[in-house]
């Protein structure tokens, strides 16, 4: 006879598709060390309100302990007529402490505020586990900036060549998103951090028990205040898939350099062999899969976003059943993630740069340009002409198939009478590098500082 949860007012059981339809267990499995520890504190709040005396909670928590070993040894698994994880582990105390004492611990709970609490604590349990993950990635992209102090690259915007700029700078600018990502997270946790156990279904319970224990107990900062909200609302499991797209949404954006400087075009990187893979048919090849699949990994975690905030668009208060439709895509926006932060961090950090390839490039695409304007506009030159006379300069070489560097005394004056050959101090890249030392500019002073405090924030996580 399976353990049901309801079944008073029916006469017969559930259809068979009925039954299939509504079954859960082969992706809620993963709240059950959570729906044990919910048990447990509801175990003592029962004790604490009268209704379990000491021994019969001695008995229940012993029973529980026993449980909570066979589910972590697997010897404990859901049936097919377990409806859910909570009707599973229902059946399993009641196998440990008979159907007597069992049947007690469901007063004053439904599987409505259990779920809501238990989903809570499993992801900011997981999240936790994501922000270690995405900080070994600003680890391995910073401990790359220090590597290479020294090495340049051309900076872009519209994928042209824009400026010159310090690789450390580059890989740190993404180091700033990432650790956005995390403070996200961090933002998001305090604001999940109370529970919803002791809502009942809806409308609280009348048991005399306390929700603030319970919410204690559970590592939560407090209990919800209200019963209705607290079993319904899902707008944590929402944020949270945001800042999970949101992070993947980055990743994808350093992996789409990882591919184009891959390329033989660009050639700035080589992969290690560890973190690339080959093809079944041109033995030359060696693909960034690790890259390509964070690109397209991105994609999948804005569905999963996307999803749950159809699904729970207009839903009306209390809890639907369309709401055991919300875990799936979270659990898989966390499980691909942690398959994806430390193939990354060990791609990123393995990364070897052509530095003399990157430098030779760097002023190509007269990069320098701005430089020569801004060189003018420290003359007195106002920056309306002094872009105009840059600008020219630029023709002038392009024409005679020079760089600005190249360009003749006679050529410079005939350009703009200010233009004297001491404009040629700011015509190299190390020279235009250095003189953008304002905060967050790419100086290598500057660069050092940043990366130094981006050192910091990673220990202070
Ligand atoms: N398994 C459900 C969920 O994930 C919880 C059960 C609530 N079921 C119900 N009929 N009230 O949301």
């Amino acid at each position: 006879e399976p353990t049901k949860l309801w079944g008073g007012r029916f006469a017969s059981g559930p259809a068979e598709a009925m039954a299939a339809l509504s079954l859960s267990t082969h992706f809620d499995w993963c709240l059950a060390p959570y729906d044990i520890a919910g048990s447990r504190a509801h175990a003592r709040v029962l004790h604490g309100a009268g209704l379990l005396t000491e021994t019969e909670l001695e008995h229940m928590l012993a029973g529980l302990d026993e449980l909570a070993a066979d589910v972590e040894t697997g010897r404990f698994r859901p049936v097919v007529d377990d409806e859910d994880v909570h009707t599973a582990l229902e059946r399993g105390l009641l196998e440990r402490v008979g159907q007597e004492l069992g049947g007690k611990l469901r007063a004053g709970r439904s599987r409505n505020d259990q779920v809501a609490t238990q989903f809570r604590m499993w992801l900011r349990d997981a999240t936790r586990r994501v922000v270690a993950g995405v900080l070994d990635i600003v680890d391995a992209l910073n401990a790359q900036a220090q590597a290479h102090p020294e090495a340049v690259l051309p900076g872009r915007t519209h994928l042209q060549h824009a400026q010159p700029v310090l690789l450390a700078h580059h890989l740190l600018a993404h180091c700033q998103a990432l650790l956005r990502d995390v403070q996200r997270f961090r933002d998001w946790d305090a604001r999940t951090a109370f529970s919803p156990y002791g809502s009942g279904a809806l409308a609280g319970s009348s048991l005399g028990l306390d929700p603030q224990a319970v919410a204690a107990e559970l590592g939560f900062d407090g209990a919800v205040d209200n019963s209705i909200d607290g079993t319904s609302s899902r707008d944590f499991a929402a944020e949270s898939a945001f800042d999970l797209a949101m992070l993947a949404m980055n990743l994808s954006r350093v992996a789409e350099e990882v591919i184009i400087w891959n390329t033989a075009e660009f050639g700035y990187i080589t992969l290690d062999d560890a973190w690339a893979t080959g093809s079944s048919i041109m033995p030359q090849k060696k693909n960034p899969d690790v890259a390509e699949l964070a690109r397209g990994k991105s994609g999948r975690l804005l569905g999963n976003l996307t999803g749950l905030l159809t699904t729970l668009k207009a839903q009306p208060l209390a809890y639907n059943r369309d709401l055991q439709e919300d875990k799936e895509p979270v659990f898989d926006s966390v499980q691909q993630l942690e398959l994806l932060l430390p193939a990354m961090a060990g791609m990123l950090g393995t990364l070897t740069f052509d530095t003399e390839r990157m430098a030779q490039l760097a002023p190509a695409g007269f990069t320098l340009a701005t430089d020569i304007a801004e060189w003018l506009v420290r003359q007195g030159v106002a920056f309306r002409v002094a872009h105009e006379a840059s600008g020219e300069c630029v023709r002038v070489a392009e024409v005679r198939g020079v760089g600005l560097e190249e360009l003749t005394d006679e050529e410079l004056a005939s350009v703009h009478p200010a233009l004297t050959p001491q404009v040629r101090e700011v015509l190299t890249v190390s020279g235009s590098i250095a003189s953008r030392d304002a905060h967050g500019g790419t100086a290598p002073d500057r660069v050092a500082e940043q990366s130094r405090r981006v050192t910091t924030m990673v220990a202070e996580h």
